[in-house]
């Protein structure tokens, strides 16, 4: 939807316990949704004038070029001048403002995300990060010795972490399968876990996008493979909310977890976890809640004292997020993607990009290897000498540098990190 002022402030009238958004920040979002026009996503995915009003929404350090997004990413001014505005208010009188002023006003983010999740609200807890949400999932099903959980070997460390635990505590067992980067196809993918199923198999956890590089996996088709068995789907969508266009229906997942200071530009230690209302009975909380609250989502959030201004403050960043639009972001962080890697691709034979590069199978998250360049002295130096932030990604089958630019990296910062790169492909790295 395109947004000018009274669209905006009428999407604030309408629901959100949205915090005030700073003066500038609402003629930045204005005037680039001006300049926006109807223009089609893809279209508009190049225009500088257009996301340089966007990055303007953002304190960001100049002399820095960060892409190391997926870490975790700033949010903009606005959001974090809220959440600092809310603390201070809590801090006046904690029991009253955190408390009973600032705290109800959860049930209105909880809304504003189900919207865009897809979901009914009564489907969606708040939590601190995707790990909070995924570690509720796997240490709150009810599980025997000998049942057995089926991984992948890509996915994220903790995830496999928490069910080595529960395995070496509870004697159930874990399988994993293993796949090529990139992959043949969408379809090999569910071929690889339909074979590990068992008939002792009773979880399956498939991440939405992989935090190693960017392969957006086929969550609907194993989803359907497993429910047919009667294998329950936990989905690790940390990389992938508010990154690319979805819905809970296009998954048609039961279980999803998310961090919300990713992609979505919440602040830091934000989350949600969503459960199916059928299926919330069957998973415990982390911490414990009464029986009366058994089938209620708000037993996730029962984790004693802890602030309320990250929670208002997921708010903003929704409004943000739609001031952009889903498809714009996505089309403009392919755009991203494919500048520098098409053109390190086409600088060196030695360059693979182990991300596929289209518009179905992967988003803002690209993988480069380079063949006998090490990866963590690249990560290095890139850092040290040019103040290129990058994440080094060392798995045993494969290794490169992770890009992961966002919505406020510009055309101009791509090409220096691409420039710097070329440079070190044709002197190698300084000894
Ligand atoms: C795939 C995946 N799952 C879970 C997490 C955990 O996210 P958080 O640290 O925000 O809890 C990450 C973090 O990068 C991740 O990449």
């Amino acid at each position: 939807m395109p947004l000018n002022r009274r669209t905006l402030l009428s999407g604030l009238a309408a629901g959100l316990a949205l915090p005030a958004f700073r003066a500038d920040s609402i003629t930045r979002v204005v005037r680039a949704a001006r300049l926006a026009g109807p223009r089609p996503a893809g279209e508009l995915a190049a225009d500088e004038a257009y996301w340089s009003q966007i990055a303007g929404a953002f304190d960001n350090d100049d002399t820095l070029i960060n892409l190391n997004n997926g870490g975790c990413s700033p949010t903009p001014s606005h959001v974090l001048e809220a959440m600092i505005r809310d603390l201070k208010f809590s801090n006046e009188i904690p029991v009253h403002h955190m408390w009973n002023v600032l705290e109800p006003r959860i049930e209105s983010v909880r809304r504003e995300l189900a919207a865009e999740f897809g979901c009914d609200p009564e489907e969606i807890a708040i939590t601190r990060n995707a790990s909070e949400a995924m570690e509720t999932l796997t240490l709150g099903i009810d599980l025997k010795p000998g049942d057995e959980v089926l991984l992948t070997n890509q996915n994220y460390g903790r995830r496999s972490t928490t069910w080595e635990q529960r395995a070496r505590r509870d004697g159930i067992v874990l399988k994993q399968i293993s796949f090529p980067v990139p992959p043949p196809s969408q379809q090999d993918i569910v071929e690889r876990f339909r074979r590990a199923v068992t008939p002792r198999t009773r979880v399956i956890e498939i991440t939405h996008i992989t935090n190693l590089t960017g392969q957006i996996l086929p969550v609907r088709e194993v989803v359907r493979m497993a429910r047919e068995r009667n294998i329950e789907v936990f989905v690790d969508g940390a990389h992938a909310f508010a990154h690319f266009p979805f819905k809970r229906d296009d998954l048609d997942c039961d279980y999803y977890g998310t961090s919300l200071h990713k992609w979505l530009l919440a602040p830091i230690g934000t989350g949600f976890l969503y459960v199916r209302k059928a299926k919330q009975k069957k998973i415990w909380p982390l911490m414990a809640a009464p029986e009366k609250m058994d089938a209620d989502i708000r037993k996730y959030e029962e984790i004693g004292t802890h602030p309320a201004a990250n929670h208002t403050a997921i708010a903003g960043a929704i409004a943000f997020h739609r001031s952009i639009g889903s498809e714009r972001k996505a089309a403009r962080l392919r755009v991203l993607r494919d500048r520098w890697a098409r053109r390190l691709m086409a600088a060196d034979r030695r360059v693979k990009v182990l991300t596929p590069l289209n518009d179905t199978d992967s988003c803002g998250i690209g993988l480069i290897h380079v063949e006998g360049v090490d990866t963590n002295k690249l990560q290095a130096h890139l850092w040290e000498k040019h103040r290129i932030m990058t994440t080094p990604i060392v798995h045993p089958e494969f290794d490169g540098l992770r890009i992961t630019p966002n919505v406020y990296t510009t055309l101009s910062e791509i090409d220096t990190f691409a420039g710097k790169m070329e440079e070190i492909l044709k002197k190698g790295l300084p000894a």
